[in-house]
């Protein structure tokens, strides 16, 4: 495991634009990032990917995109308020405050002070509730305070019952949501991995409530989501399931698996998959006073259906695909990120930039690609050879270069960011080249 991996990711993430620290120019705020031009196209890509994975290629999936402020009793019944907590201890000598959990970062610090030849002593760890709270109202002194989700899941399921009137769907089925999360974390760390603001990805899957019907969904579920990160190219060998122990697991959690990944740090956490029971909606009911139980019309059966959940981060699992994607070679480093990941999925180049005859015409090229659906680049600064290095290490698939036989005969070569390797294709052909690689084979 190279050890400064993760340094040489955060450091090509601000040099080309991917991602800065946040509020930078104000010495930054702890555990938040901005995502530049190109970190967003790729949190757009990759979201887009999820999306069309878990949702739009399935059968009873729903999309949800509910407010990130919500009534504070949503909070309350969920059980947030009262166990949305982590351990904390704060060192004795300097007064930082960890996790008391996260064996790692106790050790560290020990080191740290061991280096000056002191000792630490800790506090007995306390319950540190992470939900972040906002005020919300005119009138000061009258404000209410809301909290920021600190998951996106709970927008779901209060909507529970205005899917089910508005889509009539039939169990088992599934609600979908993508959106920001906010976690007062105590230690941030590890560049996007633990931040104090993210995005999660989440499906929601309603079931009949009975344990072979729960069991059937939560294995289902936890294949498809390893399957997603595969056939995005994470290597097989950076991935593994890891069940929690039971004292482990969230309040609402009767069953819980990580797909973890391979980090620089060792396996962390990637996305869970749990079996949330009928903790959410028997909950909802108690404290919204509402029905939120479900009508069988084949068996004639009311229940409340028990919910299998899969829980991913968007930054995180971007942050994964950046890892596994990083290559230094010889004379280059490659970002070989899936094409349906890249910022770019090819870029465009005049042999020459002072030809107004190439210049029309690999603008035509640009033009037309774009119109395909295609996030297409221009470049027309310096040596071919520096423009293939710039585009290979934001993780451009493919480099287009238009020269005088292009003129000639409508070819141009098409260069492969992974191979170096390069071929002459008519220029009709080439959105079809291109789009044959962003399927996936789901
Ligand atoms: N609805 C269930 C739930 O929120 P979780 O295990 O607390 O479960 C799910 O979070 C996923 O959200 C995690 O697997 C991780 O990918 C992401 N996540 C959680 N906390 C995060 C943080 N502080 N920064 C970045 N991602 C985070």
């Amino acid at each position: 495991m190279d050890n400064n991996l993760l340094e040489k990711v955060v450091s090509l993430c601000k040099r080309r634009g991917f991602i800065f620290p946040g509020s930078e120019i104000y010495g930054g705020l702890r555990g938040t990032w901005d995502y530049g031009p190109l970190g967003t196209e790729l949190k757009f890509n990759l979201k887009q990917s999820w999306w069309e994975y878990m949702v739009q290629d399935r059968e009873n999936v729903f999309g949800m995109n509910a407010s990130i402020m919500m009534n504070p009793k949503v909070w309350e019944a969920s059980g947030h308020v009262a166990s949305f907590t982590d351990p904390l201890v704060e060192c004795k000598t300097c007064h930082e405050r960890f996790r008391a959990d996260k064996a790692e970062d106790i050790k560290e610090h020990e080191q740290t002070h061991a280096k000056k030849k002191e000792k630490v002593e800790w506090t007995e760890p306390k319950q540190f509730n992470i939900l972040v709270e906002a005020k919300l109202g005119v009138v000061e002194g009258e404000k209410t305070t809301v909290f920021l989700r600190g998951e996106i899941t709970q927008g779901v399921h209060v909507n529970f019952k205005n899917v089910l009137d508005s889509m009539r769907p039939k169990i088992p089925f599934g609600i979908a949501q993508i959106g920001k999360a906010f976690r007062n974390e105590i230690t941030p760390r590890n560049f996007i991995f633990r931040s104090r603001e993210f995005e999660q990805m989440e499906m929601q899957t309603y079931v009949k409530p009975n344990e072979k019907e729960a069991m059937g969904m939560f294995n289902e579920m936890k294949d498809l989501r390893m399957k997603w990160y595969l056939d995005l190219g994470i290597k097989k060998s950076k991935l593994r399931f890891r069940e929690h122990a039971p004292d482990e697991r969230a309040h609402y959690a009767q069953a819980a698996w990580d797909i973890e990944y391979e980090t620089p740090w060792g396996w962390d956490e990637a996305e869970g998959i749990h079996h949330r029971g009928d903790w959410d909606l028997s909950r909802h009911s108690e404290f919204s006073g509402q029905d939120l139980s479900y009508f069988d019309s084949e068996t004639n059966e009311r229940f409340i259906p028990w919910v299998i959940e899969t829980s991913g981060g968007v930054d995180r699992a971007l942050l994964f695909f950046l890892l596994n994607a990083y290559y230094e070679e010889k004379d280059r480093l490659i970002l070989k990120l899936h094409p349906k990941l890249a910022p770019y999925k090819a870029a465009v180049f005049p042999l020459l930039a002072n030809k107004p005859q190439l210049i029309e015409k690999a603008r035509r090229i640009l033009k037309d690609l774009k119109r395909t659906g295609l996030n297409v680049a221009w470049d027309d600064r310096g040596n071919i050879g520096k423009r293939y290095y710039s585009q290979d290490e934001i993780g451009t698939p493919y480099c287009i270069t238009v020269d005088f036989q292009t003129l000639e005969d409508d070819t141009v070569t098409v260069r492969d960011r992974d191979t170096a390797k390069q071929e002459r294709l008519p220029i009709g052909e080439l959105s079809k080249f291109i789009q044959k690689v962003l399927l996936l084979d789901n």
